[in-house]
């Protein structure tokens, strides 16, 4: 071979591994990180070959600062980064965008039952129970409510055999020898629960195998999914995690919510003037429309009103913590494996933080937003906890609760039914024992 092949050769060489090393900068790493991306649902605007998004910037920027201000005023944030203004509206996400769809059509189906029984007494929690499980089972784990049926009556029975042995002393050691039945209930439950999840996670991957999906999906059992199969070691979550999770997010984000909306409605079925005061409201925002996200930040009276129930009926009465280490806290040391129990709705209902009237459904009270209703004590109003651990689920649960009012405030008027039953009971959320059973009236 001569000189002239061989450095042609060369030449083409190295032309191909720049072509290849060009093609994985520009083209395949940007490829990787935007589906990387839209797998966990984050969109944005496409990536432009080579440009990235410099050149939309670059149009959005020299429209934006090519003419003054058209009035005084200080909503600046268009001019001074117009491409990211433009794409949080037309990308932006949050839990509301992504729910709102699934909580209207849930609510939808619970309301068209309704229809057959005006002017007949209803028992709300159970029909929340539904309504919440459904909601959870649609954005969550991308199913409906008949598949995640099982799972929920498993933890429902699990939860009542956890609240009945609660208080109970175990002899130590005994449970390795002997059970109670409730112990071997319970194990059998947790079995059942575990195989559940197991059957959605290999219903998914068998998806992907088949190439029936390109993913496991970018709801929260799809992510659990891709850290199971995360390709590194260390960030990966061994099944029982995963299980574990999912286990936490039905029951966290279902029962809770049942809770809240349910006794909102009392509270609301009690106090009709503060009823009629919240419809008037929705119905100043949405008219006979179905609820949207910006109306529902403006609900103020709504608002208050779901505060006033999460403080007098919060949905979880106390959470407990382990001292992991011996710690100050003020002028006390707590030491190493101290349990505390921090006991939320004890707080919620002490009259030296709240004053007199504190057993009083008085929604005026965050007239002026929480900072003020607890004069400024972080610590007196936490239904959602507080801290690292607090609630993800918050902004969730009070958007469903929300959406779901508003539909039922612009369709029906309710009250008490005589054959009601004050019976708040404590079975890990806060439920009514024998449910709340309410009139409607459509209006
Ligand atoms: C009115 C409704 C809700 C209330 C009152 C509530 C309350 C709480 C409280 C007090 C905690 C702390 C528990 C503890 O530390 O032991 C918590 C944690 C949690 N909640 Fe909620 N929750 C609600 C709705 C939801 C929803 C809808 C979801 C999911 C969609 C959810 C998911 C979670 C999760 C995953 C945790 C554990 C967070 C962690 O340990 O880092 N919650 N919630």
């Amino acid at each position: 071979m001569d000189s002239t092949a061989r450095l042609l050769i060369f030449l083409a060489g190295s032309l191909t591994l720049f072509l290849l090393k060009f093609l994985h900068k520009y083209w395949w790493i940007p490829f990787k990180i935007q589906r990387a991306l839209s797998l966990q649902g984050i969109k944005g605007p496409p990536y432009e070959f080579i440009h990235g998004n410099n050149k939309a910037s670059t149009r959005f920027r020299y429209e934006a600062l090519s003419k003054p201000m058209a009035s005084l005023t200080h909503n600046i944030v268009p001019r001074v980064i117009p491409q990211i203004h433009s794409w949080i509206n037309t990308y932006g996400d949050d839990d509301l965008h992504n729910m709102n769809p699934a909580v209207i059509a849930s609510v939808e189906t619970m309301l068209e039952k309704w229809k057959g029984r005006e002017g007949e007494e209803i028992e709300v929690f159970n029909e929340f129970r539904l309504l919440t499980s459904e909601v959870i089972s649609r954005t969550a784990f991308g199913s409906n409510y008949l598949e995640g049926k099982k799972i929920f009556d498993m933890l429902t029975k699990l939860a009542i055999l956890v609240s009945r042995n609660y208080f109970k002393t175990p002899i130590p050691g005994i449970s390795k020898i002997w059970k109670t039945a409730d112990e071997i209930e319970s194990e059998k439950l947790a079995n059942g629960i575990h195989d559940c999840v197991m059957e959605m996670v290999k219903r998914r991957e068998k998806k992907v195998e088949t190439g029936e999906a390109d993913g496991f999906g970018n709801d929260f059992l799809g992510l659990l999914i891709n850290a199971y199969r995360d390709s590194d070691e260390k960030n990966r979550f061994s099944i029982e995690d995963l299980v574990d999770e999912c286990k936490t997010f039905y029951f966290a984000g279902q029962e809770t919510t049942n809770s809240l909306l349910a006794w909102t409605i009392l509270v609301l079925a009690i106090h009709t003037k503060w009823q009629e005061k919240t419809r008037q409201e929705v119905f100043e925002v949405f008219g006979d429309q179905n609820p949207n996200s910006e109306g529902i930040a403006k609900l103020k009276i709504m608002n208050m009103v779901v505060n006033e129930t999460l403080r007098l009926y919060s949905p979880v009465a106390a959470v407990i913590r382990q001292i992991k280490k011996e710690v100050r806290l003020g002028k006390l040391v707590l030491p190493a494996n101290l349990e505390i129990l921090i006991p939320i709705i004890a707080l919620h209902h002490d009259p030296q933080l709240w004053g007199d009237d504190v057993h009083l459904f008085k929604p005026e009270r965050f007239v002026e937003g929480i900072a003020s209703a607890t004069k400024y004590n972080s610590a007196a109003f936490i239904p959602f906890s507080m801290g690292p651990r607090s609630c993800v689920g918050m902004s969730f649960a009070t958007t469903e609760t929300k959406v779901a009012l508003s539909m039922i405030l612009q369709r029906y008027a309710f009250t008490l039914s005589p054959t009601y039953v004050h019976a708040p009971f404590p079975v890990i959320t806060l439920q009514p024992q024998h449910g709340i059973q309410v009139m409607l009236h459509p209006l």
